[in-house]
């Protein structure tokens, strides 16, 4: 399927339940490559992609990849699963689910988590669970990238990981804001280490 394809059934899934999609038009390459300018790709990274969509990051993470790093992605709209299991790749195990499945991952499975989750059309009580899966499942430490198309999510990511910082993708439709964040448990900092990012 080409991207401009990928494009159509994007805006078409879109206008049929925008409240599940969140957006019109699916991420351009630019956002895809800013999402994942600074990830270390050269090491084997075990990745957890939240909301795929019809797969466009989903790519760009498994073109820079490693031959043993692995991606599990969650996406639960029927029709985008359908194209992602099109994508013939080993390294990718694709969970057909809400992103609230994430709760039976194992603590401290992930290196990086990105996503691109809707946030702005969950409930807080909902966002509030999806943090705290994700804080149990990233490693220590671990990165955490989500896009959005405000500034709205800011003071809730920090509250959850206190260290995000702020991109800005201009040539995407719409333009969007890329929040990065470093997480680091806590219990495991010694005491007279102040959080960084990467
Ligand atoms: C803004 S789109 C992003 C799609 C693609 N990753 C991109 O960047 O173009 C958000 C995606 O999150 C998915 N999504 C929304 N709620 C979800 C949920 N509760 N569990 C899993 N995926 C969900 C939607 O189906 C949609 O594919």
């Amino acid at each position: 399927m080409t991207a401009f394809v990928k494009q159509v059934v994007h805006t078409r899934e879109a206008i049929k339940n925008f409240r599940q999609i969140g957006g019109f038009s699916a991420s351009s390459r630019f956002l895809c490559r800013k999402m994942l300018s600074g990830i270390d790709f050269s090491k084997d990274l075990t990745i957890l992609e939240l909301g795929a969509g019809n797969g466009i990051i989903t790519h760009e993470i498994l073109k820079q990849m490693s031959r043993d790093s692995e991606i599990h992605i969650y996406e639960n709209h029927p029709s985008f699963v359908e194209v992602l299991q099109n994508i013939n790749d080993s390294r990718l195990t694709i969970k057909d689910d809400c992103v609230s499945g994430i709760s039976s991952c194992d603590p401290s499975t992930f290196d990086v988590v990105i996503s691109s989750l809707p946030m702005a059309i969950f409930t807080k009580h909902f966002k509030h669970d999806i943090y705290n899966n994700i804080k149990n499942s990233l490693k220590s430490p671990g990165t955490f990238i989500q896009y959005q198309y405000s500034l709205l999510e800011y003071k809730e990511l920090e509250k959850n990981f206190p260290n995000c910082k702020i991109e800005f993708c201009l040539f995407n439709f719409p333009p969007a804001f890329i929040y990065k964040m470093q997480y680091e448990d806590d219990a495991l900092i010694p005491r007279c280490r102040r959080f960084r990012v990467a």
